[in-house]
């Protein structure tokens, strides 16, 4: 039986792409499943809907709220929801910036904060979903590349105070390279061209690939801390 059996999950946008796969991979160990996201009708159907704007911070503290009623604790966060545009450091829009820095970054520390005293004694596990532009950025980089440097710089930093504070949980992330979700649409929206010829080159990763290394970081022994995993298709150039 799963180390996972029994434990309770929370997943940032569980209703497409990696997040729905995750809480997947997680219902399918024997973990109670909450997927926190706004199209709550799209999250796996034994997983239990917490509507959130994750944008909004008070919408994030009340999804706190409404799980504290459902559950006393929660064992593990995993911080996936994110929004990639193509946006140019040079030309904007900035709208798109002030969206990508809400969702990828700020509501992973919001999330996190209230997270944490929900999670038990003997210690929580919380995964970001990072990127490969999280490591390096490349040529149409923008504001998003900046972004995920950011949930690196997050992970490291919440990792510090949580040993400083003697806290047991443990903190790790995921950074894929491409993955065949909506959000590479989003990302080459008005570049369909380059998207195809992406396509014609590169097996991107499926979103069940990312699952399964979440699944490899919740499932180390407890004395197993894993930082990050990094993972790309083997085709893929940059
Ligand atoms: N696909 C890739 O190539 C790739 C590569 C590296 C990293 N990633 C990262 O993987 C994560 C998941 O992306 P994906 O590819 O699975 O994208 P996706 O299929 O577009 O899913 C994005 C998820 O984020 C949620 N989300 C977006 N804005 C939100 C908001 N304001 N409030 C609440 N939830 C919100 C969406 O839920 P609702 O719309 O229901 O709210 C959705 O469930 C992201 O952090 C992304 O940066 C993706």
């Amino acid at each position: 039986m799963s180390t996972l059996n029994g434990k309770v999950a929370v997943v940032t946008g569980a209703s497409s792409g990696i997040g729905h796969s995750i809480a997947e991979a997680l219902l399918d160990r024997g973990a109670r499943v909450f997927g926190l996201c706004r199209k709550i009708g799209r999250i796996p159907e034994a997983a239990t809907p917490v509507s959130c704007d994750v944008r909004d911070p008070r919408r994030i503290a009340h999804a706190f709220e409404v799980l504290k009623a459902a559950t006393p604790t929660v064992d593990i966060l995993v911080n996936n929801a994110g929004i990639a545009y193509l946006s140019s450091l040079l030309k904007g829009p900035v709208e798109e910036w002030d969206e990508m820095w809400e969702v990828n970054v700020r509501a992973v520390a919001l999330c996190t904060k209230h997270a944490i005293p929900m999670m038990p004694g003997e210690g929580g596990r919380i995964v970001n979903v990072s990127s490969l532009s999280g490591h390096r950025v490349p040529p149409t980089g923008g504001f998003y590349a900046p972004t995920k440097f950011a949930v690196k710089g997050l992970t490291e930093s919440l990792r510090n105070e949580l040993k400083a504070a003697n806290l047991p949980h443990q903190i790790g992330s995921v950074s894929p390279g491409f993955v065949d979700t909506p959000l590479v649409n989003t990302y080459f929206r008005g570049r369909e061209e380059d998207l195809s010829s992406l396509r014609q080159k590169t097996r991107m990763l499926d979103p069940e690939d990312i699952a399964r290394a979440v699944l490899h970081i919740l499932e180390a022994p407890p004395h197993v801390e894993i930082g990050d995993v990094v993972l790309r298709s083997g085709d893929q150039k940059v």
